[in-house]
Parts: C-alpha cells; structure tokens; sequence
C-alpha cells in the first residue's frame, strides 16, 4: 500500500491559558502538538532522501518545527521535570514501579538538549540551502529521535498523566499551573 501523500503544512493551535488551571489537561495537549511535530518530523525525513531542494511549504513547515522545539518543548520539559515529576514522587512515595517509570523519563529528558542541538542545528542548515555534512547519519539520528520521543509520549500519556489526576490534590494541581503559567510570563486569568 502506498503511502499518504505527506502533509505540507504544520499549524500547532497555541493552548488556551484557561488551561493552565487543568495542568494535566495542559500537558495532553501540549503532548498532541508534539506528535504533530514529531508527524512532520516523519513526513520529511521519507521525503528527504528523494528530494534535497526545500519547497517553500517544507521551508515553513520546518521552520515551524524549529521554532516549536528551540522555544515550547523545552518549557515543558522543564513543566515536567520542575514541577509534575517532583509532585508526582512525593505523592507515590513507596511505590517503586512508579518512581522507576518517572526516573526512566528523567533521564530520558537529560538527553534531550544533546540531541535536540544536533537536530536543530541540522534543521537550520537545510533552511539555508546549506548540504549537511553527513546527511544519513544525521537522518538515522533524528528518526531514533522522533521513535525515542513517541516511546516517552506513551508512557507519559497512559501512565504518568493518568496517575497525576488521580493522586495530586487540588492544591497541588494549582501551584503547577501556577509555575507553568509564570515559566511562560503568563498569569492564569480569573
Ligand atoms: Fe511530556
Ligand atoms: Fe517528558
């Protein structure tokens, strides 16, 4: 079967601040620009190998993606490792399969910034015209990227946000939309 034709177009809906009183809300759909992101991600890199020149639509889908991963993802990382981890740990204190599951994505978040530099840096390259040095290394680097972060959104998205809403409290739930609106200069309207 073949393929669908790859979408040339990327529009990531800003999330309402109203959200940010629902921060696990938040952080679903927050997790649903990243799959579109990470869908772009895929779509390009098929086209990659067959096509070197960047059509305009492909110039602003990337720069879409760019822009997204240089300024929202590490906010939200920064969302998870700061604020709904920690919260989540004093929670479940005790219970070792959760904070094995939490530690596993931690660790997966340090290696993050190396790998989004390499991708970034590469991504930018291409929006200049500019040839990458080693264009297979680099495109079997980003896919183990897009393919590690698809694995990370399962977890957080079927065992680490379900857990959120059932065992942080109100109070709890409020100083994290607190600090993730203040990480974003926003405050949560009344
Ligand atoms: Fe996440
Ligand atoms: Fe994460």
């Amino acid at each position: 079967m073949s393929r669908a034709a790859p979408a040339t177009v990327l529009v990531l809906e800003p999330i309402p601040e109203n959200l940010l009183r629902e921060p696990v809300d938040y952080l679903f759909a927050e997790h649903y620009r990243q799959r579109q992101v990470l869908a772009a991600l895929d779509d390009f890199l098929d086209r990659a190998y067959f096509e070197r020149e960047l059509t305009p639509e492909w110039q602003d889908v990337l720069g879409t993606v760019v822009g997204y991963l240089e300024v929202e993802f590490p906010l939200h990382i920064a969302d998870e490792d700061m604020d709904v981890f920690p919260a989540l740990r004093r929670a479940c204190e005790g219970d070792a399969g959760t904070a094995a599951v939490l530690q596993q994505l931690s660790n997966e978040h340090k290696d993050e910034p190396a790998e989004l530099k390499a991708l970034i840096g590469g991504l930018k390259q291409l929006l200049v015209g500019a040839k990458l040095p080693d264009s297979v290394a680099y495109l079997n680097r980003t896919l183990r990227f897009v393919e590690m972060q698809r694995h990370h959104l399962i977890w957080e998205n079927n065992v680490v946000l379900p857990l959120a809403r059932r065992k942080l409290s109100t109070e709890e739930m409020q100083k994290i939309g607190t600090r993730m609106a203040k990480r974003r200069n926003l405050s949560i309207p009344d």
